[in-house]
């Protein structure tokens, strides 16, 4: 039993004692309104007792159990976050340093790599530097390759069949590979040759060939009256040592076979070499 309900009705009681008396005094209107102020503490007490049931429900050791719960619970929670936020602080810090340690590795494999390329090309230019020809090498080399000459016929001579032409007198005769003495160019060097040349005959016909070694590659014909002419032209592929010379073609033409001086010419230059 509670004592605030006990008090309550006791206090209730003493009142209604204290106003009974002189309502027995007054008589009918008194005794009416104790009987109301009687029932206005009835409520006041059944407000008072509805106070208390209420208080008695109120369980606040619960209340603060699950409140020191709910703290807990959101502890434990923070905890658990301020796990997961280290956690994935630790991840990223790791893995910003792992993209690091491949960032390094790659530029220093590509510095390396790099690195090898220059020194590669460093010592490409160095070998090139070394063999590059030197400006007199070059010049020598130049040098073999100047080769021209033109001769001409002197005095005027009488050939035989298949003869050999002897162009005697030297015009220009650069790299030395036209002899005045046999009448024979022989190639220095392997290449490509452009030959020429002109054929001043007497008042008969006159045939005359180029022969490069044992072959016939150019013919002239001359007839005169007067003095017969003829000119040709020929680009011959040499091979080193081949021989190049101009003769009577055979036994054609009409004899003797005379071949007038001066104007009678045989040239000849490399175009290029192999
Ligand atoms: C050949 O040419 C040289 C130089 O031009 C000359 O001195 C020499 O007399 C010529 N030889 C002959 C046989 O004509």
């Amino acid at each position: 039993m509670d004592v605030k309900f006990s008090l309550a009705t006791v206090v209730a009681l003493i009142c209604i004692f204290l106003l009974a008396v002189p309502v027995s005094v007054h008589g009918g209107k008194t005794k009416k309104r104790l009987k109301a102020l009687e029932q206005q503490f009835a409520t006041i007490n059944e407000a008072l007792a509805e106070v208390v049931r209420f208080q008695q429900t109120l369980d606040v050791a619960s209340i603060h159990k699950q409140i020191e719960e709910n703290a807990e619970y959101i502890d434990s929670n923070k905890a658990s976050l301020d796990k997961i936020f280290a956690s994935l602080t630790s991840d990223l810090t790791n893995e910003v340093a792992e993209t690091k340690k491949y960032i390094d590795s790659k530029v220093s494999t590509i510095h390396g790599a790099m690195t090898s390329d220059i020194l590669n090309l460093q010592q490409k230019i160095n070998s090139y530097q070394e063999d590059s020809v030197s400006e007199t090498d070059l010049n020598r080399l130049l040098q073999k390759k100047k080769i021209a000459f033109t001769a001409r016929v002197t005095p005027s001579v009488t050939l035989q069949s298949g003869q050999t032409l002897v162009f005697r007198n030297i015009q220009t005769n650069d790299g030395n590979a036209y002899s005045n003495t046999t009448g024979v160019f022989t190639a220095p060097t392997s290449g490509t040759y452009v030959f020429f040349v002109h054929i001043l005959g007497g008042n008969r016909a006159l045939e005359m060939k180029m022969m490069k070694n044992e072959e016939s590659v150019m013919l002239m014909y001359a007839n005169g009256p007067g003095h017969g002419a003829d000119s040709n032209m020929v680009i011959l592929q040499l091979t080193k040592d081949d021989k190049v010379k101009v003769a009577k073609h055979g036994p054609w033409g009409t004899q003797p076979f005379y071949v007038h001086h001066m104007w009678t010419t045989f040239s000849g230059f490399m175009l290029y070499s192999n």
